[in-house]
């Protein structure tokens, strides 16, 4: 049985007080479920959040990092360090990090190898913009990300991945995909694994859909049989709107 999972991008949103607050209220309601919850504070309170999140069940997991594990690289976060504050997981490829950082392909090929290298678990984000879905490319272009990056991995690799489908067209934007269009892509992904890497990767590989989930909609997106759980920007903000969507899986 694959994991089921509920993470929280706060993106660059909350200062010090303002998460502890958050995950304070985060604590206390955090619902009997049987998914994982994990939150992903800003870079400079990672450390703060570890330390008040100690001995609950939510993980606290980085939004990026980079690609070398020390050096000159000025305002960059090596791997190590977050490993060394207790942060175990990353997401790489986030969409803004894509389009206003310029993050390739085969840059992020390079940060996954990393991560990878220092035992760390990575949420791995794609997906199409507008225009690629409105010129039915939607497809390929996914395809060609999962290939760039990922595909070079061995097969024990998978285990560390959690793979997050997220079209750009529907993030922060209030557009949802259907539950429909996420079930359709996340098949569509687990035939691709397939054909490269077999079933039971295909099968055990995590799936989340990410874009404008909200506790209204995430249940009817999470029924859907290849959907694996979510992840969750502006939502993730509001302790009552990120526990309706963990009470939606
Ligand atoms: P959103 O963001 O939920 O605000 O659309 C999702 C994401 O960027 O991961």
């Amino acid at each position: 049985m694959r994991s089921k999972i509920v993470a929280g991008n706060w993106k660059m949103n909350k200062n010090l007080e303002e998460t502890n607050t958050l995950l304070a209220e985060l604590v206390q309601k955090m619902p009997d479920t049987s998914a994982e919850v994990m939150v992903a504070p800003t870079f400079v309170n990672l450390s703060a959040a570890v330390q008040s999140l100690a001995g609950s069940r939510i993980e606290v997991v980085a939004q990026n990092m980079h690609f070398e594990e020390s050096g000159a690289f000025t305002g960059e976060i090596a791997p190590g360090m977050l490993k060394n504050i207790g942060v175990n997981t990353v997401i790489l490829g986030h969409s803004e990090r894509r389009a206003y950082f310029g993050e390739t392909d085969g840059l992020l090929k390079k940060k996954v190898d990393t991560a990878l290298a220092q035992g760390m678990r990575i949420i791995f984000c794609f997906g199409e913009e507008l225009d690629d879905r409105k010129s039915g490319k939607h497809f390929d272009l996914v395809e060609r990300q999962l290939r760039n990056a990922l595909f070079h991995l061995p097969t024990e690799a998978w285990k560390h991945i959690v793979l997050a489908y997220e079209p750009v067209w529907a993030i922060g934007t209030g557009e949802t995909a259907s539950p429909e269009q996420a079930q359709e892509m996340h098949a569509f992904i687990r035939k691709t694994l397939e054909s490269s890497y077999g079933s039971d990767i295909a099968q055990g590989v995590t799936i989340l859909y990410g874009g404008s989930v909200k506790p209204g909609n995430a249940s009817e997106i999470f029924s859907k049989p290849d959907v694996d759980g979510g992840l969750i920007g502006g939502a993730a903000l509001k302790a009552d709107d990120f526990i309706g969507i963990i009470n939606g899986i």
